[in-house]
Formats: structure tokens, C-alpha cells, sequence
């Protein structure tokens, strides 16, 4: 692998230095001033509401690691509930501002209903080897998730420039787009030092491998809606043009450290299908006629 090597102190240090530099975003900093507020709307509506959902839902994200990582270390916590997880709220509360500024109605967020499976899950977490199974599957999931968004603003942003919004384009979505890689690094760091240093025998790999291909998740898709409204976010976004080098992207951790022993497989097959069947759900749903923005 080209990256350095990961160490426990070099992740404190990474924890550190976010907290330091990026404190979570002055909500007076926004200028929510828009052009065209129906152009705005019209483009990236579905994409803004669907992001303002995932950002909020960080606090029950929050609840679910409390109980799929009982045993979590000082670094971990201090990573999520300190810095991570306040950034993001308001990244969320930024996001469904701009979306009452554009005219759409509030963004409905589950805040707070941990999934009967994540409970179950987290009974078996209370035996140590799950547990560090677990905590590698929520380092790859952070890390996938963080790259789609780190893609889906970058989008954004370009669309907002062209578009000539640059007030709500830099102080919101750039502001958030800047934050978004620090926490990518952290899951990068943490999942490689998991990995390099040997904690997981080859049993546990295998597990990790059999519970990430059978239980892949599209990030914030719980129901078959929402599966198809992250159908939209990718194909109103434009990141399935090359829908397989997005996924490449979006996957590149775990094909480098999950599936080594396969040559890295380039593109993990359950992630690139689930993003298929998304976004032709979603285009489906556009001949059926249905509205891209939420009514
Ligand atoms: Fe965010
Ligand atoms: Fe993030």
C-alpha cells in the first residue's frame, strides 16, 4: 500500500489537529443569498435534501455506535461525539437552511430510532472478536460514506460556480466540502492500522468480508424510497456517467484492504450493484413521472 503507516498515535494526533482546525461551522458565516432560487432547486433539490437528511441523522448514528461499540477506545470516541459529530449536525442544519431559503418543505431526519438489527448486532459485539469486526466494518462504512459525500459536494460546488451562485456555493456547500476529508483520513488511518498491525486473525476477515458483501448498505438508504432517492443524488449529481470508477473511488479502501487476497478487486461487485440498481430504480421513477424535488 502507498499510504504511510498508521499508528494509534499518528490517529490521536489526525483527532488533534481536526478538532483544532476545524471547529464546527460558524452558522453566521452562511450566505444564503440565491439567484435563481428555482434553477437551484430544480437541479440540486433532491441532492440537498437527501445530504441535509444524512448530515442530521448523524445524531442517531451517534446513539448506534454507543451500542455496536461498547468496548470503543479514547481515540474513537473522542473522534465521533467530539469533533465529528457536532461538524456534522451542522453541516445538516446548514443544509435544510438553504433548502427553506430555496422554497422546499424541512427535511424529514430519523434522529433518534436505532434499527432492531443495529440492537442485535450490538449484543454480539459484547464478545471481543465480533467486536473488532465490527469496528473495522464501521471504519470501511465511514470511509465509503465520506468519500460519496466528499464527491457529492464537490459536484455541487462545481454546479452552483456554473451556474454563477457563488454566495450559497462557498459559504455553505464549500464550507462543508472542506471538512468532509478529515474525516475520510480518519477512517482511512484507522481501518489500515486495524489491518497492518494484524489485529484481526483470518477468521475475522472472513467474517468482516461475508458481512460486508451480504449487508452492503447505500448510506442513508434504509427503505426502498430512499434506495431509489440515492438513485437520484447519483444521477443528479452526474457520478454515473462512469458509474464504475465513481464506485471504484467510493471502494477503494476496502478493495485494498478487505480484498487483497484478490488482487484488490477493483471494484467490490455488491457495491457497484447496489449503485446500479439505485440509480435505474431512479430513472425509472422519472418515466413513471414522478417529481424530482420532494413535494
Ligand atoms: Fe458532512
Ligand atoms: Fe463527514
Amino acid at each position: 500500500m502507498s499510504a504511510p503507516r498508521a499508528d494509534a498515535a499518528r490517529i490521536a494526533e489526525h483527532v488533534d489537529r481536526l478538532a483544532e482546525r476545524h471547529p464546527p461551522i460558524d452558522l453566521a458565516t452562511a450566505d444564503y443569498a440565491v439567484r435563481d432560487p428555482r434553477a437551484v432547486r430544480e437541479r440540486f433539490g433532491l441532492a440537498l435534501d437527501y445530504m441535509a437528511r444524512v448530515e442530521m441523522e448523524v445524531e442517531r448514528n451517534v446513539l448506534e455506535l454507543a451500542v455496536l461499540l461498547p468496548e470503543v477506545s479514547e481515540s474513537d470516541r473522542r473522534f465521533y461525539a467530539d469533533v465529528w459529530s457536532p461538524q456534522e449536525e451542522r453541516h445538516g442544519v446548514l443544509l435544510d437552511t438553504l433548502a427553506h431559503y430555496l422554497g422546499m418543505p424541512p427535511v424529514a431526519a430519523n434522529t433518534e430510532d436505532v434499527p432492531r438489527s443495529v440492537r442485535m448486532l450490538g449484543l454480539l459485539s459484547h464478545l471481543t472478536p465480533v467486536h473488532e469486526v465490527i469496528r473495522l466494518l464501521y471504519y470501511l462504512t465511514g470511509a465509503a460514506t465520506e468519500k460519496a459525500a466528499m464527491m457529492a459536494y464537490a459536484s455541487m460546488s462545481e454546479g452552483l460556480a456554473e451556474m454563477g451562485e457563488t454566495a450559497i456555493q462557498r459559504t455553505v456547500v464549500d464550507a462543508i466540502k472542506v471538512q468532509e476529508p478529515g474525516h475520510f483520513a480518519f477512517y482511512r488511518l484507522s481501518a489500515q492500522e486495524m489491518v497492518e498491525t494484524g489485529a484481526l486473525a483470518p477468521w475475522q476477515m472472513h467474517l468482516a468480508r461475508l458481512l460486508r458483501s451480504r449487508a452492503y448498505s447505500l448510506v442513508g438508504a434504509k427503505s426502498e424510497e430512499q434506495r431509489t432517492d440515492f438513485g437520484g443524488v447519483i444521477v443528479e449529481l452526474g457520478l454515473d456517467e462512469d458509474l464504475e470508477r465513481s464506485v471504484r473511488d467510493i471502494s477503494r479502501l476496502e478493495s485494498q484492504l478487505l480484498w487483497a487476497h484478490d488482487k484488490g478487486m477493483a471494484v467490490p461487485g455488491y457495491a457497484l450493484k447496489a449503485f446500479r440498481e439505485a440509480a435505474a430504480d431512479y430513472r425509472e421513477r422519472l418515466v413513471g413521472g414522478q417529481a424530482l424535488v420532494p413535494a
